[in-house]
């Protein structure tokens, strides 16, 4: 069996004003009928898939709950972060929890913002990984790049790369400049930010590449209290781990990385462009939601979240407008990645 450990404790700030620091993008319906944390647990349940370890902040954790029992599908455990440290800490904990209850677990990492349009091709991709995996190697799943993007983290081939090979080398978010040359190069694919491995593997991996996670993050498990159906790791050890992701704290510098090629449609749904790109067909699509009248616009999103607010555009060109009950954006499309900074400014205004 695999066990699936969705990572949901992070905050969305690029898809403000929809995703709030109380109800992040994960746990939005952003397309469709089901939130994108919905989907992640749907596109492993089952054999042979065990039940989700489901890591994610107090704060989220009815929501989890919630979403969870909507859904139909039962969690394995839902732990819960006494503090927001970002992805590194929080895989360390899945991996060591498993490890103490069964020596050869193996875990598909998950983050919950992705769109996968074929959830059986993604299955069928996440087998192909079972052999390296169970060879002590940390399995990557790799997605061909058609724009230059900073977002991602980047996974560079070897010239011969088969249908499963070990990596080249890992780059986290690189500038533009370099992401274009690794493009152009043509040997290079997008990190879809999901991994699979063995919870020994991914210890071993802390222990050589950031050994200060691992005796906090052990002491945080080990004084772990059970409230209703979560499990609450215990404050002080986690208060001072660094704020670190997965990527940064080992990918970059660990040495038996494998890559699978994934074939199928993925997307990280990390602002409002993608959400706009996952619903267009045609790059000069107008997506207008419910309430949303465009007239004479292209390549433009309009979206209200608000029953009582209707939006309107009238020419416009690569515009997102995005209207909630309390507050409206609107932004360049090209400018997606920077709707962070309407958070930031808001914040600084109190
Ligand atoms: N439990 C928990 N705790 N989850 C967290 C935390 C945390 O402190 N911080 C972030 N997450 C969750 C987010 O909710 C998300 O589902 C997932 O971890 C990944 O975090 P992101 O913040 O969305 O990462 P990213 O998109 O910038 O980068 C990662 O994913 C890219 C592909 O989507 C990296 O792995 C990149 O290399 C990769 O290309
Ligand atoms: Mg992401």
């Amino acid at each position: 069996m695999i066990t699936p450990v969705i990572l949901c404790g992070g905050s969305g700030t690029r898809l403000w004003p929809v995703s709030r620091r109380a109800y992040p993008k994960q746990f939005v319906r952003l397309l469709g009928e089901e939130t994108p944390f919905q989907a992640t647990a749907r596109r492993v349940a089952g054999a042979p898939f065990a039940a989700p370890v489901v890591m994610t902040a107090a704060d989220f954790r009815f929501i989890v709950g919630e979403q969870l029992a909507e859904a139909g599908i039962g969690p394995g455990a839902i732990l819960i972060e006494p503090a927001p440290r970002n992805t590194a800490p929080a895989i360390l904990a899945a991996a060591l929890s498993a490890v103490a209850s069964n020596a050869d677990a193996t875990l598909l990492i998950l983050p919950s913002d992705h769109a996968v349009r074929d959830p059986a091709a993604f299955r069928a991709t996440v087998m192909l990984g079972m052999e390296a995996a169970g060879k002590g190697r940390i399995v990557t799943f790799g997605i061909t790049p058609d724009r230059v993007e900073t977002g991602y983290g980047y996974l560079l081939l070897p010239r011969d790369a088969g249908a499963v090979s070990p990596l080249a080398g890992f780059i986290e978010k690189p500038d533009a400049a370099r992401a274009a040359a690794m493009i152009a190069e043509g040997n290079c694919l997008w990190n879809a930010g999901i991994f699979l491995a063995r919870a020994d593997t991914i210890v071993a991996a802390f222990a050589a590449h950031a050994p200060e996670y691992l005796a906090p993050v052990q002491a945080s498990l080990d004084g772990a209290r059970d409230d209703l159906d979560f499990r609450r790791l215990a404050p002080a050890p986690w208060e001072g781990l660094a704020d670190r992701s997965i990527d940064y704290a080992v990918l970059e510098k660990a040495a038996n990385l494998d890559v699978v090629r994934y074939q199928g449609h993925w997307s990280d749904l990390g602002g409002w462009e993608a959400v706009w790109r996952e619903s267009a067909a045609r790059e000069d699509e107008v997506v207008a939601g419910p309430r949303c009248t465009a007239i004479d616009c292209q390549a433009t999103l309009l979206r209200s979240d608000d029953p009582a607010t209707e939006v309107v555009g009238i020419g416009l060109s690569d515009v997102m407008v995005v209207a909630t009950g309390d507050a409206v954006l609107v932004a360049d499309r090209r400018r997606s990645q920077d709707v962070r900074l309407a958070v930031t400014a808001l914040k600084e205004k109190g």
